[in-house]
């Protein structure tokens, strides 16, 4: 069992030994520096048309996914954006749409559709089928009504300005209706040429614009952003075929035309390699999608201001209460980096405490150490030293002596 943290002022270690991703906290730090640029865009964005998208650069461990999480949890919701998170979708515009049916849930998306879309079926009794969705769907499948209730759905898709276009909108009504026989959403039934299938050839596009359409109406936002994560997965062309390459550049031109004609952002990150690499397959292409550069953030490595502070915020967040870190105060005057000592950052390398993911590594296993041995506090220099060089032995000098 781990000791007791109490001696280092923390009720648990607040950094991860993986460091990969976001730590369980409730509120997500960044840099200044990093959310300016970002704020920018958003800020501009929200009252122009033209491309929506933003690319979001960093090397490996560089704080890219963190960064759209804080994005997702902190900026999108206080704009009334609804966000939806992808992790490494494949090559295909199908495998985007497919990761979303599977993120939402066919049932809940038609649900919060039908509720939103609220049909009324002539001489039905209210109370036969008020009651609930599923309950809806059950009668209209035995008083076999379901081409009337695909009218009226398809009628109130109109109304609500989700799509214009018959064909769209009959899917979207059948997609409802048929909620109850096959509960589970799959992207298959929309892809062209299948049996059954619910969208002709070449008609994603709009198909997906009308999903979208009821995404941002249902959850009564502003518009609906699509966080996509190591897109460079996707992009590195040493692992793409002709026609996977084809088909990645055939998905970005779809999310850019779609982020221009509706109330739609992107959102993706990359290495710098990952970008390079695209932009040569196709330079008009990237341009419009950085808008010239202008959508486009490198993160850059943390200076030693922003390290402090990223480190201060983790461990803020696995203070123990009130009480007892007054108690801990009065024996000595505060240091906000405790148990680390104040000069934390002048006793690492440069390499380390520039990098996100090698300060969260150095300061967890510190503490973890501290955890199951005992150790002076605040931190010395030789103890943190130490640490480091356990997890990233100092390179070799090449010119040793061997
Ligand atoms: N601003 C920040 N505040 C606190 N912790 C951060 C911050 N930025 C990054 N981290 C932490 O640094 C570590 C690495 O971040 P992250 O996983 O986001 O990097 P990445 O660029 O996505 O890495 P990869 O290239 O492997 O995908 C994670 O533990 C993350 O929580
Ligand atoms: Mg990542």
């Amino acid at each position: 069992m781990a000791r007791n943290l109490d001696y280092l002022n923390l009720h648990f270690n607040p950094f991860e030994p993986a460091a990969s991703g976001v730590p369980l906290v409730d509120r997500l730090w960044v840099p200044e520096r990093w959310k300016s640029s970002l704020q920018r865009f958003l800020d501009g964005m929200q009252r122009t048309q033209g491309a929506k998208a933003f690319a979001i650069l960093g090397e490996y461990g560089s704080g890219k996914t963190y960064l759209l999480h804080w994005l997702e949890r902190e900026e999108l919701s206080k704009r009334r954006i609804r966000a939806f998170f992808f992790d490494n979708p494949g090559v295909q515009f199908y495998d985007l749409a497919n990761a979303l049916m599977r993120q939402l849930g066919r049932e809940e998306f038609a649900k919060a559709l039908w509720e939103f879309l609220d049909p009324r079926l002539a001489d039905f009794q209210p109370a036969l089928f008020r009651n609930s969705f599923q309950e809806w769907l059950r009668t209209v499948k035995k008083y076999r009504r379901k081409e009337d209730a695909i009218r009226e759905l398809s009628r109130k898709i109109h109304e609500k300005e989700i799509a214009d276009d018959e064909e769209i909108r009959y899917k979207l009504a059948r997609l409802i209706v048929e909620t109850y026989e096959r509960p589970y959403f799959q992207y298959k039934d929309f892809v062209a040429g299948q049996r059954g299938a619910l969208v002709p050839e070449k008609e994603e596009a709009p198909y997906f614009a009308a999903i979208l359409r009821a995404l941002r109406l249902t959850g009564g936002a502003e518009s609906v952003a699509f966080l996509i994560d190591e897109f460079e997965e996707v992009s590195l062309q040493k692992r793409l075929t002709k026609r996977q390459t084809y088909e990645y550049m055939a998905t970005m031109k779809r999310l850019i035309n779609l982020t221009e004609r509706e109330q739609f952002w992107i959102f993706v990150a990359m290495t710098p390699q990952a970008a390079e690499i695209t932009e040569k397959l196709e330079p008009a292409l990237w341009e419009r999608f950085i808008s010239h550069g202008e959508h486009r953030f490198q993160i850059p490595p943390l200076n030693k201001e922003e390290a402090k502070q990223l480190v201060i915020h983790r461990l803020d967040a696995a203070r123990l209460e009130q009480g007892a870190s007054q108690r801990l105060e009065q024996s000595a005057p505060r240091n906000p980096l405790f148990p680390f000592p104040e000069d934390l950052v002048e006793s690492l390398r440069e390499d380390i405490y520039s990098s996100p993911r090698r300060l969260v590594k150095v300061c967890s296993l510190a503490i973890a150490r501290a955890a199951s041995e005992e150790v002076s506090v605040p931190f010395t220099a030789k103890y943190l030293e130490e640490v480091q060089e356990t997890l990233y032995p100092r390179p070799a000098e090449k010119d040793s002596p061997s």
